[in-house]
């Protein structure tokens, strides 16, 4: 194993641990990040070492969070368990801009990772430490996308998955990868806050490994999301990057990985960020708006993978917010179905919780906190199949309290080449 260039230190007492060891809280119950020796990367590699992994057909430089090992995880390469995440397509959609009141809008379209939501790109990194680490069964609480990339991973990975989802309230998309990818999946009464705090107390009992991003290696993986996007942008760095709040891992992990890169100064300046949540969901916007800590609220959405009420990460993201001079916006599930009927109809497409990204970025501009000619990357953090139910019911009008103004509804035509030719000329 290369040498170990990190260690574990607690978010509240700054408590240090070894870098890989089997720990996901520090002693004093504190959440813990992964901190790099910064010099040491420095030393090993730069951004060009990064741009020119991107044209390699090695399998670990393909892969967009392990072409950036030495900031994400610096160890043996041959442990690494890999799907060729990232890569994801950076749009420049004048239809979407236009409908969130900007000049112009960048997309970064995290639905097109393998197994179709931004969660890969930590679970490729979560899943090499369980290897690292020994341990042959993993575990998570999901609203969907984590499940169904830990099942993904851990059947790669020849590992037993067991993942505890609140029962009735996943999209089936998301429900059927756990499934097929042969994941113990365990439909528990509640909602996803009560199945959190159950699987951390599983994973400890019964010596499975948690990959819910409270495992500070998953946040590793995520950092990558805003270095592909830097590197995107051929590290001009935007004004604003946008992105939907749940759980609170990946706004954590993205401003992480930004206050890496502008240590090391690889970047000139940080972007601000904003994470929207909905309205139904929001127990970070009102901590920061309030100035209180969070305090957790029963949560309700149609955004189910957002539909949490107390969220685990909220330190390490409110951390990141300030130091990015960011905001906290909130979104109905009228504006999420609003914005989701624009991002469906210019082609790309997204999972309801991803559309908040767009919903917010229109009222923060409506609001004047973001201007409408500066640079801003939304985060499109699931792909639209995730969730068809959502989008059949849209288009049909039976989604309960939901105006579908953009319906495109289907239509029943007899099998008879005059009525159809008459429907098509209506
Ligand atoms: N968007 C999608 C599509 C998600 O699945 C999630 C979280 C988020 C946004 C929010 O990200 O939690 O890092 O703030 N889904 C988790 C899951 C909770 O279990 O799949 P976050």
């Amino acid at each position: 194993m290369s040498k170990a260039t990190f260690e574990l230190v607690c978010v509240d007492c700054r408590a240090t641990y070894p870098g890989l060891e089997l720990r996901y809280r520090c002693e004093c119950g504190g959440t813990l990040d992964v901190v790099h020796d910064l010099k040491a990367v420095a030393a090993a590699v730069s951004r060009d070492t990064f741009d020119r992994r991107r044209g390699t057909t090695h399998t670990l430089d393909r892969s967009g969070v392990w072409r950036f090992r030495e900031l994400i995880l610096p160890v043996d390469e041959s442990q690494v368990v890999t799907r060729g995440e990232g890569n994801t397509h950076l749009y420049d959609s004048p239809a979407i801009a236009e409908y969130a009141g900007m000049k112009r809008l960048f997309l970064k379209h995290e639905g097109e990772n393998p197994t179709g939501s931004f969660k890969d790109r930590g679970m490729t990194v979560g899943a090499t430490v369980a290897r690292l680490l020994g341990m042959h069964r993993v575990a998570c609480a999901s609203t969907g996308n984590t499940s169904a990339s830990m099942a993904s991973y851990a059947a790669l990975a020849g590992m037993r998955a067991f993942v505890f989802i609140p029962e009735g309230n996943i999209a089936h998309g998301k429900l059927s990868q756990a499934l097929a990818f042969g994941a113990r999946t365990l439909q528990l009464a509640g909602d996803f806050d009560a199945a959190m705090r159950v699987v951390e107390q599983v994973c400890n009992q019964e010596n499975i490994y948690l990959l819910n991003s409270i495992n500070p290696f998953r946040i590793e993986g995520q950092k990558a999301i805003g270095f592909e996007l830097l590197q995107d942008l051929e590290w001009r760095v935007p004004d604003w990057i946008v992105l939907p709040g749940g759980n609170l891992g990946n706004s954590s992990a993205i401003a992480k990985g930004l206050m890496e890169l502008h240590e090391l100064g690889w970047i000139d300046a940080l972007p601000r960020l904003a994470v929207i949540q909905a309205a139904g969901a929001n127990p970070l916007y009102t901590a920061f708006h309030t100035g209180r800590p969070v305090e957790p609220i029963v949560a309700d959405t149609i955004a189910t993978a957002i539909r949490i009420g107390n969220p685990v990460s909220w330190k390490k993201s409110l951390r990141g917010i300030e130091a990015l001079n960011g905001v906290v916006e909130q979104v109905t599930d009228q504006e999420i179905m609003d914005a989701k009927a624009q991002v469906d109809a210019a082609g790309i497409g997204a999972e309801p919780a991803s559309c908040a990204t767009v919903a917010g970025l229109r009222k923060l501009v409506s609001s004047g906190t973001i201007d409408p000619g500066s640079t801003v990357c939304g985060i499109l953090t699931g792909h639209l199949l995730k969730d068809a139910d959502v989008v059949v019911g849209y288009h049909k009008g039976t989604l309960d309290g939901i105006d579908a103004p953009h319906a495109n509804t289907p239509v029943s035509v007899p099998n008879d080449l005059e009525a159809i030719l008459a429907e098509l000329r209506r």
